[in-house]
């Protein structure tokens, strides 16, 4: 996608100088900073902190850690340590898992000093086919959203999180086939649902508009209201994990979502590669949910008056709060999951 008019991508590797720059989130979309990622621990820091985030763009980022590490260190112990530090960041997203899985099977048969090489090979392969399948998930999507199309005013589809182009090396998921309709000239309206409590709709709006996409931020609570009042054509979102059953792991408050659309007759979809499909985990109870720090909740981050960071609390430190990051649809409620080898209705 493009920043001010020059196509880039989220993450941007540099073999020569043996690391990649990755979009530091965490400080979007109030400023767009780059952060240098030049090592096993600095791609883990990266993914723990959510400096990157979103499931395939953790999986290409931990790909590219690990060709990282093997450029000083590319023995078999080495290798061990790291795939055990980049998969201990987040446990939710398949993605991860999948991505060192997918570059052991890769280095591991090789000796030791053809390693390095071999390693920033397959990270880029792993990059760039996640943005063939994005690619591939944007035509199969716009399909659907064709057939929804009304005749009279422009498509309205929520989405929920941010699964656009910052959650993948390109293109994003869910927001991939949006960007196809508005590149195809169909005119498409986006709900944007904020995300509490960590706020990654604020991504997706700064995503669409960037892209000149028309779109209108709301709170969480909103949601309901919209799909009950028809106000919404079609529910689209991304996935961190699905479950061979086709149960979907995604941000916490997609599940309220899919129970609006079901009572409302208004169509669910979810938009993941099949490197979000986990086939070892049978349904969605098997699939482990990230717990994370209460802090998220009690303290809201942003911008002051001058521009300058700025975060306040709004809870006292002891405060006891929940803060799960994920919740879990099951497959009974989704009309359809948008991937890069066709739609698959599970249900
Ligand atoms: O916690 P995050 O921001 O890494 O959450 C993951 C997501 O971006 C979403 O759940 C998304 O819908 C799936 S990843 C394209």
């Amino acid at each position: 996608m493009k920043i001010d008019g020059v196509p880039s991508r989220t993450v941007v590797s540099r073999p020569s100088e043996g690391c990649v720059e990755v979009i530091d989130q965490t400080v979007l979309p109030h400023e767009l900073r780059w952060a240098r990622v030049a090592s096993v621990a600095e791609a883990a820091h990266a993914i723990r902190s959510m400096q990157v985030r979103g499931a395939p763009l953790i999986g290409a980022t931990a790909a590219y850690g690990l060709a990282i590490g093997c450029g000083h260190d590319a023995s078999d112990a080495a290798l061990d340590r790291a795939v055990a530090d980049l998969a201990a960041t987040r446990p939710t997203a398949a993605n991860l898992r999948w991505a060192l899985r997918r570059m052991r099977d890769r280095l591991d048969p090789l000796p030791v000093p053809d390693r390095a090489a071999a390693a920033w090979a397959e990270a880029e392969a792993i990059a760039e086919d996640d943005v063939s399948a994005n690619r591939a998930i944007g035509r199969y999507g716009l399909d659907l959203l064709q057939r929804l199309r009304p005749g009279d005013r422009p498509l309205e589809v929520m989405t929920h999180c941010n699964a656009g182009w910052l959650a993948t090396v390109d293109r994003g998921t869910a927001l991939s086939p949006v960007y196809a309709a508005w590149d195809e000239g169909l005119p498409v309206h986006v709900w944007v649902s904020e995300t509490r409590p960590r706020n990654q709709g604020l991504l997706t709006a700064w995503e669409l508009a960037h892209h000149g996409v028309p779109h209108t931020a709301v709170a969480d609570s909103t949601a309901g209201v919209l799909i009950r009042q028809r106000r919404v054509d079609a529910v689209l979102v991304g996935a961190d994990r699905i479950a061979a059953n086709g149960d979907v792991a995604n941000k916490v408050g997609t599940y309220l979502k899919a129970l609006a659309c079901f009572d409302n007759g208004v169509p669910f979809y979810v938009a993941a590669p099949l490197s979000t499909v986990d086939t070892g985990c049978p349904s969605g109870a098997e699939i482990p949910i990230e717990e994370r720090d209460g802090e998220e909740l009690r303290v809201v981050q942003g911008v002051d008056a001058t521009g300058a960071p700025s975060s306040v609390r709004q809870l006292p430190q002891g405060e006891p709060v929940s803060n799960p990051a994920f919740d879990v649809t099951p497959s009974r409620l989704i009309t359809a999951i948008i991937t890069e080898r066709g739609i698959w209705t599970p249900a």
